[in-house]
């Protein structure tokens, strides 16, 4: 038997102790008819706290983006700009498209999540019958690809300018918002300011089981509640699961930091090996995602070092790799492309399973770094 450290993503989250006394306790209703105190509790928590007039509870995160473009562009013939590095383009199952019937423009992605805002004005269309409608930009924050970057607040306020001078809505990715309201040191509506929608996650580095929201004005709620019965995501007694995500806001989210400090910790070890195969941008290491780069040159793939994270040898644990039990020590984490793995920080992984992490990283990096030479 070997001790996992399970990086892959702060999805694996499972729900804290008062989560399941929420959800065992939490008063209920039927929420179509708008009748379960506990959700209705969490849309005005949550509306509140980033400053907007209404929120509604959703499933997933790809739901609540999946309604914000439908409410956004609602029009046939539109699209939306985004970047081409977005969760909304890259991981979403082209829903934009297949459901919404909305094409998707893409401007590029800078390595710290923003994108240049004159290519962006460039690709707005205007009143032209060949061109589609451009109905909505968005954003994600903090940008997962690009390592769980907090887009800078003077890049958010521009963007809000352009919007705003072509009357185009504004959504954000918020999936990681309160990490990035975390990092920015500046709380969370400030971050959302000019935004007309927002969505976010309780799902990922927040713990809870199951849930996402939408927030922006009371109109554009009323249409996103609309759009998600049509989706099926009207859910019934679902204070069970926003009783969790309530838990969620007062819980878990004073304690993102210390994610992020494992993480940072996390980078500069790694990059404090001075291996020339791995390599981390520890200054621009801003949340709980760590992106390690494997060099062009050396002839490793992310899938082989994931691999090798995943063995235990005999070698590794007759030396200190192992835990007090002497097991030995698997790491999970992700194969982003291949030459790029991350690693997530979260909740579940405690000062002691990030030293373990340490020193099975060190391990293999190291091997394998030998190995090449
Ligand atoms: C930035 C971002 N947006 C949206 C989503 C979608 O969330 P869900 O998995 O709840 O559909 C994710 C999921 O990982 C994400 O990382």
């Amino acid at each position: 038997m070997a001790y996992v450290v399970d990086l892959r993503s702060d999805t694996v989250t499972k729900p804290t102790q008062a989560m399941k006394h929420a959800m065992v306790n939490s008063a209920l209703g039927d929420d179509v008819y708008r009748e379960d105190p506990t959700v209705n509790a969490l849309e005005s928590k949550l509306a509140a706290l980033l400053g907007k007039q209404a929120a509604l509870f959703v499933p997933s995160g790809t739901m609540a983006n999946l309604i914000a473009t439908m409410v956004h562009c609602n029009k046939r013939g539109s699209e939306a700009i985004v970047g081409n590095l977005s969760h909304i383009y890259k991981y979403e199952v082209g829903g934009a498209a297949h459901v919404a019937g909305v094409l998707l423009s893409t401007v590029a992605n800078k390595p710290d999540g923003t994108f240049d805002l004159e290519e962006l004005e460039r690709r707005i269309r205007g009143d032209n019958i060949h061109e589609p409608i451009t109905s909505m930009v968005a954003v994600e924050n903090t940008h997962n690809v690009c390592g769980g970057k907090a887009l800078p607040l003077k890049f958010l306020d521009d963007l809000g300018v352009v919007c705003k001078k072509y009357s185009l809505p504004l959504h954000m990715d918020g999936a990681r918002l309160f990490n990035a309201s975390e990092y920015l040191q500046v709380p969370a509506r400030r971050v959302v300011r000019d935004c007309d929608s927002v969505s976010v996650c309780f799902s990922k580095g927040l713990s809870a089981p199951v849930g996402s929201a939408l927030v922006g004005s009371c109109h554009f709620i009323e249409q996103a509640r609309r759009v998600r019965k049509m989706l099926g995501g009207g859910m019934r007694q679902a204070g069970v699961l926003a009783g969790a995500a309530l838990v969620a806001l007062q819980e878990v989210v004073p304690q993102l930091a210390l994610d992020h400090k494992r993480a940072n910790i996390l980078a500069r070890t790694i990059e404090g090996m001075f291996l020339k195969s791995f390599s981390v941008d520890v200054e621009n290491q801003h949340t709980n995602i760590v992106l390690v780069t494997i060099s062009k040159d050396s002839s490793l793939t992310a899938e082989q070092v994931l691999q090798r994270l995943e063995q235990v040898c005999l070698a590794e644990t007759q030396g200190d790799c192992k835990t007090t039990n002497d097991e030995g020590v698997i790491v999970k984490a992700t194969e982003f492309d291949p030459k790029t793995i991350r690693f997530t920080l979260h909740r579940e992984i405690t000062d002691e399973d990030l030293w373990l992490a340490i020193m099975k990283i060190t391990y293999v990096f190291k091997e394998l770094h030998a190995a090449e030479k």
